[in-house]
């Protein structure tokens, strides 16, 4: 059914309550999503992407239910991605010569997709088109937020900014804006999306928000593709963008590791320890990888100004837990971040090296100095333990 936004806009996507994992297992949706579609009624009906493909064939009875498909003057797929365009087919076999505005880069991947040559409708930045009553959707590329194809679509007199991917969460709610639902959850769940999806583009979108200042274009609601319609105080979602973008970091120190007989957990505790006897100001978080959720560890790592890295020593390398994270991290390119390694080891002790150039890889200033420790660590390595945590500190 479809819900009331404002004036003669309609959203009527899915929300997905059981979701846990997106993109395939890469990303966790502890609390769910939605894949919001919005119809705008004026004199021209237009439809604003779709949903995900297992939703399809239920989203177009729906849509049918609310207007006859006949009646849609076109489609406007801001973004080619699945999840928004995935009942494009099964509405295309309803309406196969309606037109799909969408920008070039878009074609590229809904063909690609789909294999379906429908009657696509390039749009770029600035292009317009009039739907009646003296409005307009104005058409803004938003190329790498987060892929090549996305864009944004602006309708004026109602001044909605339909931004698909960008500003949205994955929280599945039956409350409609941002102003109905736990702030915690939804600040929480933006800020995991823009670390887990965003950070590698944040130059880009540093760019795109100043162009989207420029325009001048007054904003009373921003239209998400995922979670939450921002209706009170839109601006407070791009003020965070703004924050997030520019190399964001609190005043945090994470120390993540993972540990085989819990010598390097020992040494998580006391480097920790050493921080908070010179810095009572810094939040301190201590993580076991393996015990984690990698994204919302990520989440922590976009929090953080420095990240402690620890693994024990095995086969000469470091445990897999700890280098496909450093992995997933190097991905995102984090900027302005530092590092420093530890971790125990048995024999040969190479883990400290590998963790330092792995976090230098990964774009992370790391410190000079790493701590190893052969053994489990005895008193006087404990000790040893605190004192390079004071250094991190300083450092
Ligand atoms: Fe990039 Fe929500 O899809």
């Amino acid at each position: 059914m479809k819900k009331h936004v404002k004036n003669n806009v309609y959203w009527l996507g899915k929300v997905d309550w059981e979701l846990r994992k997106f993109h395939g297992e890469e990303l966790s949706t502890h609390k769910g999503s939605s894949y919001n579609s919005y119809l705008i009624q004026e004199e021209k009906n237009v439809l604003i992407d779709t949903v995900w493909a297992p939703f399809a064939e239920d989203f177009v009875d729906n849509l049918a239910k609310e207007i006859d498909l006949d009646k849609i003057d076109f489609i406007v797929a801001n973004h080619g991605e699945i999840d928004h365009s995935g009942a494009l087919p099964a509405l295309m076999k309803r309406i196969p010569d309606k037109p799909i505005y969408c920008t070039a880069n878009a074609v590229k991947s809904l063909k690609g997709q789909y294999h379906s040559d429908w009657n696509f409708k390039i749009v770029k930045t600035g292009d317009k088109i009039s739907i009646g009553n003296g409005k307009e959707l104005i058409f803004l590329e938003m190329q790498m937020l987060h892929w090549p194809d996305s864009m944004a679509t602006y309708l004026t007199g109602d001044n909605i900014l339909f931004s698909n991917d960008a500003f949205g969460q994955h929280l599945a709610t039956e409350q409609l804006f941002n102003d109905k639902v736990d702030q915690c959850d939804l600040f929480y769940e933006s800020l995991k999306y823009y670390a887990n999806i965003l950070t590698p583009y944040s130059a880009m979108l540093r760019k795109k928000l100043s162009e989207i200042t420029a325009l001048n274009l007054p904003i009373e609601i921003i239209a998400t593709s995922h979670g939450v319609i921002w209706r009170d105080n839109p601006m407070q979602i791009v003020e965070k963008y703004a924050q997030w973008a520019n190399d964001y970091r609190e005043n945090q120190i994470s120390i993540i590791y993972d540990t085989m007989w819990n010598g390097t957990k020992l040494l998580a505790e006391k480097i920790a320890e050493g921080i908070k006897s010179v810095d009572t100001d810094v939040v301190v978080k201590i993580y076991n990888i393996s015990k984690c959720d990698y994204n919302d560890l990520i989440s922590e790592v976009f929090k953080s100004k420095t990240v402690v890295m620890g693994s024990p020593t095995i086969n000469n390398s470091i445990l897999h837990s700890v280098a496909g994270f450093i992995y997933l991290i190097k991905e995102l390119k984090f900027k302005g971040k530092k590092a420093a390694a530890f971790g125990c080891y048995g024999w040969s002790g190479e883990s400290v090296k590998i963790i330092t150039q792995l976090m230098a890889e990964a774009g992370f200033e790391v410190m000079e100095d790493s701590f190893k420790n052969q053994w489990n660590p005895d008193v006087d390595a404990q000790k040893a333990a605190v004192e390079f945590g004071k250094n991190i500190a300083k450092y």
